[in-house]
């Protein structure tokens, strides 16, 4: 990982400024209309259609009225396909939209103006002609990579179709997207809920899951780190598989919050460690599994992590690397491995297949994804420096509609 990166992600563990570097411009909507080639007198019934982009500066602006709205345009370009469009309903914010506010993405990206945001839920109000599976009112998620459809890894093509990164994203009041580029949400969810799944939470069920031979099993031990929207998922979804965990966090409040969302008759399966008064987290989780070592490690520390991730480890274990928010020394890798026999696997999000699957176990065991806090479409900026900030525990929400 270049050096880059790893400022960036330093810069998160020291969160100061503000998000976006522009104000919120409300665009025209006669001009937008023009813009898109619709007459002013076309019907448009959806008036109040908005959507947030970024600029090629990456500044911000709120436009009203977007191709995306109900017309013989929309209709002629779109539904004839295997598009569908989705009313969105809510988004959740990851530390990748922070830093792509910030035109500070070291990966592809869209080079026109962006509308940001991967992950979104919303109700699909359309369907192009050729669309059998989906119907009005059918309420989905998009799926991060929108043609990543099997398997743990997408292809380097596939990893190209990102939304809110290489495609536009799902801040917007509608969006279109390909019949394959979303999932049926879990029944018991509400939008603002759903929302938080398609990246967070399929990138900690690909950690727990991604390796066929070694998934998550009953009994099992899983060291999560801090308290960040991965890791809460990581601790829910290996609660449910009744297995135990370790998990870590900077601060001993964020640590009972996310405790509370796990049922008490479950509780006696977390031990919690507050990583400031006792760094030695990798003592503890020798400790829980009587010195074996365990199963899997979801890693998104990084550098500063990653050597007592593999103090941790079992023989033959599974580390997850994710994520970069640690600050330290990284260590010699390939002799880590070699000592522990450990897996050291690179997660990138994960397949519509894997979403579908994990969509089922939250459905059976009835989880709920934390929702730290709920923005209003309009104060977008807010939410982005709330996350940016690092007060939240589980995942932070702009509600769209
Ligand atoms: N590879 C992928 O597919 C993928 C997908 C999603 C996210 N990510 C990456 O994974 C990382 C986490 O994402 P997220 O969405 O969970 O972020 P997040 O919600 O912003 O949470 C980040 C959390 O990291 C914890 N943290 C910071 N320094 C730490 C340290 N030294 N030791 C342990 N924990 C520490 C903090 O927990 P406390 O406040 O509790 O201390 C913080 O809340 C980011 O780097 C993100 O880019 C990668």
């Amino acid at each position: 990982m270049s050096p880059d990166r790893l400022s960036l992600e330093a810069r998160h563990a020291q969160p100061q400024s503000p998000c976006f570097g522009g104000l919120l411009h409300y665009g025209n909507a006669q001009r937008t209309r023009r813009k898109i080639g619709l007459s002013s007198k076309t019907n448009i019934d959806e008036a109040s259609a908005a959507e947030i982009r970024l600029n090629t500066e990456r500044r911000v602006q709120v436009i009203q009225w977007t191709w995306s709205v109900s017309s013989q345009h929309d209709k002629s370009r779109f539904m004839r396909l295997r598009y569908i469009r989705a009313k969105v309903h809510a988004v959740s914010l990851n530390f990748r939209d922070l830093i792509i506010s910030k035109n500070q993405y070291p990966l592809d990206l869209k080079q026109s103006e962006l509308i940001p945001v991967s992950d979104g839920a919303g109700e699909v109000v359309s369907v192009g002609s050729k669309v059998t599976k989906w119907k009005k009112g059918d309420r989905v998620a998009g799926i991060f990579t929108q043609e990543h459809q099997h398997g743990s890894t997408p292809s380097k093509d596939e990893a190209k179709t990102a939304l809110g990164g290489s495609r536009d994203g799902m801040l917007a009041q509608y969006v279109a997207l390909p019949h394959t580029g979303i999932v049926r949400i879990p029944s018991h969810l509400s939008f603002e809920e759903a929302a938080t799944l398609p990246c967070a939470a399929l990138t900690a069920y690909n950690a727990l899951y991604g390796i066929p031979t070694e998934q998550l099993r009953a009994g099992d031990t899983v060291v999560a780190q801090g308290t960040g929207g991965v890791s809460v998922f990581a601790l829910q979804l290996a609660v449910a598989a009744g297995a135990k965990v370790v998990i870590t966090s900077s601060s001993d409040d964020k640590l009972k919050k996310a405790l509370s969302l796990v049922p008490e008759s479950q509780r006696h399966l977390v031990t919690t460690v507050n990583y400031k008064t006792n760094p030695d987290w990798d003592k503890v989780a020798l400790d829980v599994t009587q010195g074996k070592g365990v199963d899997h490690v979801v890693e998104v520390g990084g550098p500063g992590t990653l050597e007592k991730s593999f103090n941790s480890i079992k023989r033959g274990g599974v580390i997850s690397t994710i994520g970069l928010v640690a600050q330290g020394e990284a260590p010699n890798v390939a002799y880590h491995a070699l000592l522990t026999g450990a897996y050291f696997k690179g997660v990138l999000v994960g397949s519509r297949e894997q979403f579908e699957h994990m969509n089922q176990i939250f459905e059976d065991h009835k989880i709920k994804p934390l929702v730290d806090k709920v923005f209003p479409f309009e104060q977008a900026e807010e939410a982005y420096a709330y996350q940016w900030s690092q007060a939240h525990v589980g995942k932070v929400v702009i509600k769209v509609q």
